[in-house]
């Protein structure tokens, strides 16, 4: 992971690069730097640490020039400090790069180039690049770039600049987003949108292996081959305030804040002259025997979800799997399964592969994704989207909200054309969905009531999370969203399993979070409550039923009651609420949790 951002116009390159990073850093923000040109040499500044160090830098000495490249960085090689921060400069400082990405032969690079005499300054796979392109370099860098990029394997999303021709920035990307910015006078380039959204809504899209150079004049694109192209810039409407914090203290908060708007978007987008029905009803036509729902993180968790929803309304047979794993297992599929991708990002590299594995084993390819023009969305076979906006916390929220209303809806569409279901039935349960905006500003009536439980939980060493069947898929995702917010030690599992060896962690006051949103399953999910009670542990019990233990314990959180395979949808918000408080209560940085980043383009 990483962000980069570069700038070539006729103002201060500087601040803007900077400006544009702080939108990035949800990518990375381990160290952060920036080279920008200056009269006959490349002014480079780069620091350990937050960005806000590079920031405090630049404030006490600041880098004249009009043209540069930044980087916030999440290391992969080298620890984080400031030699393996990027910008990298050839050891001639002629070329500067800075990439996001991994070089997967850059030990047999680097041993090419030291035999030839290259010192190198740093630890990382990414210097080889600088080093490469300077002993390559012979007066052409746009050559340059391309023979570079012949020599490295990998992933990359990369900017160069060379001192002979300090005009250009050149771009280009391989499974790594990069998108090009154009205004008048000015262009930009950077890995994702809000960097650039306050200087431009003009932007081009670049394609694996394609080349944009950049000056302030315009910028031009080429093919490998060295052949121009043409790129038509698209028109970004986002609003400037769905990529800022909009008055909230964290992005996560006002992104749970968001997701009656997000639901509702994403259900219009679903349903007759919305923007994901051309592709629901090409998908009409398929015809398979199996579903796979392949993901990472917060997104299989939604799969998860939706594997009940399939199986219970289609009866299809449906796993859900994680990417990482399905990539290598060689897993049973073919050209009667579908395979559904979701990712928020759309650039997970594990998701990325698991949907090239997919396409080779013949199966169909369904992506959910949230990111327009994201590998996964150009690389399957269908791509559907969630209308979440642009998703800067780096633990999912609206994100994840908007997969799970796509998955009910691809469930019951599925379930009518079979037959399952009849047309009254799949109307009613989309009027179903349809409540579910009004029942999560509902809910966020009682976030004081949250937020006073929260302050009781957040010196806990271990929270444990149970449920069954739907309500476990839904405890795993409360489980993920607390500990890598808060870094509490948690797992989820299903109420059965308690038995089998994990209850044995239950001491006094260990807390568990009960959810209890399936009528059928509720009074065994209360059996493994008094179970735990009776062990010393307290309960925070989430359910849409009537139950009131009498025990001082147990704190019930109630929540709507609306179908069992539409509660995750209410439940989750209580979960994340829940974690963002405790995360609140013990001073974490919620929207940049440590380790963590946004969109994990390495595997
Ligand atoms: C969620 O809060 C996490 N940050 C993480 O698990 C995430 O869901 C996962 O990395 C998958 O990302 P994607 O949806 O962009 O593919």
């Amino acid at each position: 992971m990483c962000g980069i951002m570069g700038f070539a116009g006729g103002g201060e390159a500087a601040p803007v690069i900077l400006d544009g990073l702080k939108r990035l850093e949800y990518r990375g923000y381990d160290s952060a730097g920036i080279a920008v040109y200056d009269g006959g040499r490349f002014c480079v500044v780069k620091r350990k640490g937050r960005l806000s160090v590079l920031e405090g830098e630049l404030q006490k000495a600041p880098v004249p020039g009009s043209i540069g490249i930044g980087h916030t960085r999440w290391a992969t090689h080298g620890e984080p400090s400031d030699a393996n921060s990027h910008p990298h400069l050839g050891s001639m400082s002629r070329i500067a790069i800075a990439h996001n990405g991994i070089v997967e032969n850059y030990k047999a690079l680097r041993e090419y180039l030291a035999g030839k005499g290259v010192a190198f300054s740093s630890d990382t796979d990414s210097e080889v690049v600088a080093q490469l392109a300077e002993h390559y370099y012979s007066g052409n860098l746009l050559e340059t770039v391309a023979k570079v990029i012949n020599a490295i394997e990998g992933s990359f999303a990369l900017e160069f600049m060379c001192l002979d021709e300090p005009d250009k920035i050149i771009a280009v990307k391989k499974y790594n987003p990069l998108i090009v910015g154009i205004a008048s006078g000015a262009t930009y380039v950077a890995s994702d949108v809000p960097a650039i959204l306050r200087h431009t809504r003009q932007v081009v899209y670049l394609a694996d292996r394609e080349i944009a150079v950049l000056t302030r004049d315009g910028a031009a694109f080429y093919n490998m081959d060295l052949e121009p192209i043409q790129k038509r810039p698209e028109t970004i409407s986002w609003s400037m305030d769905s990529a800022e914090k909009g008055g909230y203290e964290h992005f996560m908060y006002k992104e749970i804040m968001e997701q009656p708007r997000v639901i509702e978007d994403t259900l219009k987008s679903a349903m007759p002259g919305g923007s994901n029905e051309p592709v629901l009803d090409a998908l009409d036509a398929l015809r398979f025997d199996r579903i796979k729902i392949v993901a990472c993180g917060s997104a299989y968790n939604a799969g998860s979800v939706g594997r009940y929803a399939f199986e219970s309304l289609c009866r299809i047979p449906t796993e859900a799997d994680l990417a990482s794993e399905f990539r290598y297992r060689d897993a049973l599929i073919d050209e009667n399964t579908l395979v559904i991708l979701v990712s928020q990002s759309g650039e997970t590299a594990d998701t990325i592969a698991a949907t090239l594995e997919a396409k080779a084993k013949g199966a169909k390819t369904l992506a959910i994704v949230n990111v327009v023009g994201s590998t996964i969305a150009k690389e399957a076979d269908y791509t559907i989207y969630t209308m979440a906006g642009p998703e800067i916390a780096v633990a999912t929220t609206k994100a994840f909200s908007a997969q799970l209303i796509l998955l009910y809806m691809l469930a019951i569409r599925l379930a009518h054309r079979l037959g399952r279901i009849g047309r009254e039935e799949a109307g009613a349960m989309v009027a179903e969905i349809g409540t579910l905006p009004g029942h999560v500003r509902g809910i966020f009536g009682e976030v004081e009531k949250i937020q006073h439980y929260a302050a009781t939980c957040f010196n806990s060493k271990s929270i444990f999370f149970i449920g069954r069947n739907i309500d476990y898929a839904i405890a795993m995702e409360g489980s993920l969203k607390l500990k890598e917010i808060s870094y509490i030690h948690s797992e989820a599992y299903a109420g059965g399993e308690l038995k089998h060896g994990t209850i044995s962690l239950i001491e006094d006051n260990t807390l568990v979070v009960a959810i209890s949103c399936c009528d059928r399953l509720a009074p065994k999910t209360e059996s493994n409550v008094e179970q735990v009670i009776s062990r010393g542990a307290k309960v925070l019990y989430i359910t849409s039923g009537g139950i009131a233990f009498g025990s001082d314990k147990v704190f019930t959180l109630r929540e709507p009651r609306v179908g069992e395979l539409f509660a995750p949808s209410l439940s989750v918000v209580l979960l994340q609420l829940f974690s963002y408080y405790v995360a609140a209560n013990k001073g974490c940085d919620i929207d940049k949790p440590r380790n963590l980043a946004k969109s994990v383009t390495v595997e």
